[in-house]
């Protein structure tokens, strides 16, 4: 039934012998498609996250357009908060932002229990359709926030500087925080579990903001919880990758966490990667996103040199972080060729 392109990801994050390394781009379904454009301009972002047609169109676009190995659903992390009570809204030019952000120990204990397939209905349907229309070319990744970064967010109200008030609550107020990430994992891995029950065939947690911790910190206020939901929704045969974005250098604890695969960010030296992570698990990543901008003759270049340090075998290519909205189309499909060419010769399909 799944034709061999299917397994091409599963098969790579589970470090098994591929005939050449699979890649996706993070926020591959976006602002950087003139065909997203066209559709976000009749909707607004959340509409277009609970309309499950239109999450399936923008969704096979990058499949279509560049021919990225997986498809990501289209949605976004803050849909937890939302469904535990928060009003959100995409303010244009701003991003994502919580008119009430959370202060008080009431405003956490005020927080709703999530019930996933009910009360995110809306992506579960879209991720039924999805698998529907996919018919196995590609898998689907289905992704859910890690609990510090939805916790920051919800918290802070939206982006930040400097983050202050949720890191003043990592030191003066760990029991409130606590009981807000326990909350949040509690939600986070029924929605998982209502994901992979839908259909979603590889799961990603986004720890965006992992790098705002210090070593302990990220222990007890990421690490650990990020382990807790893998637990609790592993399945044998769903892949799940795990991206702390900025804490490539706490590598050596993050490959503790039980994910099959470690998400890189730009930051991280590669081979330091492989020793630190010690074949316990695949890696991801992790071109610079801006490299996109460069023509595509250096981007097939950087691309080369990232594969041959990345060895092949247990590598997810993708880049360091989300692609920026202003990337030339052109680029972003020369970085999928480059990633399906040059990885070939790495790895040359034994003859018979
Ligand atoms: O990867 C994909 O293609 C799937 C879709 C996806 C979106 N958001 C769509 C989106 C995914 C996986 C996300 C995850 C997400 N959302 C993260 C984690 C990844 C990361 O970038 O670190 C975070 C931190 C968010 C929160 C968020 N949503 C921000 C900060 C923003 C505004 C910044 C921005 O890029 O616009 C969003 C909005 C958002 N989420 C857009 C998209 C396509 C842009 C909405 C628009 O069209 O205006």
């Amino acid at each position: 039934m799944n034709d061999s392109k299917n397994h091409l990801l599963i098969d790579a994050c589970f470090g098994r012998e591929v005939e050449r390394t699979p890649v996706w781009i993070m926020r591959q379904a976006g602002r950087y498609l003139p065909e997203y454009r066209a559709i976000r301009a009749d909707h607004d972002f959340m509409t277009m996250c609970k309309t499950p047609e239109l999450v399936t169109e923008v969704t096979l676009q990058p499949v279509d357009i560049i021919g990225v190995d997986a498809a990501i659903i289209f949605s976004d992390i803050l849909v937890i908060p939302e469904a535990m009570g928060m009003e959100l809204q995409f303010v244009k030019g701003k991003g994502p932002w919580f008119p009430s952000p959370l202060r008080e120990a009431a405003d956490v204990n005020n927080l709703r229990l999530v019930n996933a397939e009910e009360d995110l209905k809306y992506v579960m349907d879209a991720v039924k359709m999805l698998r529907g229309e996919l018919n196995d070319r590609v898998p689907l990744i289905g992704f859910s926030g890690a609990p510090w970064t939805l916790a920051a967010y919800m918290v802070e109200g939206g982006g930040s500087k400097n983050f202050k008030t949720i890191k003043s609550w990592r030191w003066s107020r760990p029991d409130l925080l606590h009981t807000l990430l326990r909350k949040i994992t509690d939600a986070a891995v029924d929605y998982i579990n209502a994901k992979i029950d839908a259909g979603a065939q590889v799961i990603q947690i986004f720890d965006s903001w992992a790098g705002l911790l210090d070593e302990e910190g990220y222990q007890e206020f990421a690490l650990d919880y990020a382990s807790e939901i893998i637990a609790r929704t592993r399945r044998p045969e769903v892949p799940m990758i795990y991206f702390a974005k900025g804490a490539g250098i706490w590598l050596d604890r993050t490959v503790e966490c039980g994910a099959d695969v470690i998400g890189l960010d730009w930051t991280v030296n590669i081979e330091t990667a492989r020793q630190a992570t010690a074949g316990k698990a695949s890696l991801q990543g992790n071109l610079d996103p801006t490299a996109l901008y460069a023509d595509p003759k250096e981007i097939r270049q950087w691309t080369r040199d990232m594969l041959r340090a990345f060895g092949g075998r247990g590598h997810v290519a993708n880049l360091g972080h989300g692609i920026l909205p202003d990337i030339p189309v052109d680029h972003a499909r020369a970085f999928v060729d480059a990633v399906k060419e040059e990885s070939l010769k790495l790895n040359p399909t034994p003859s018979i």
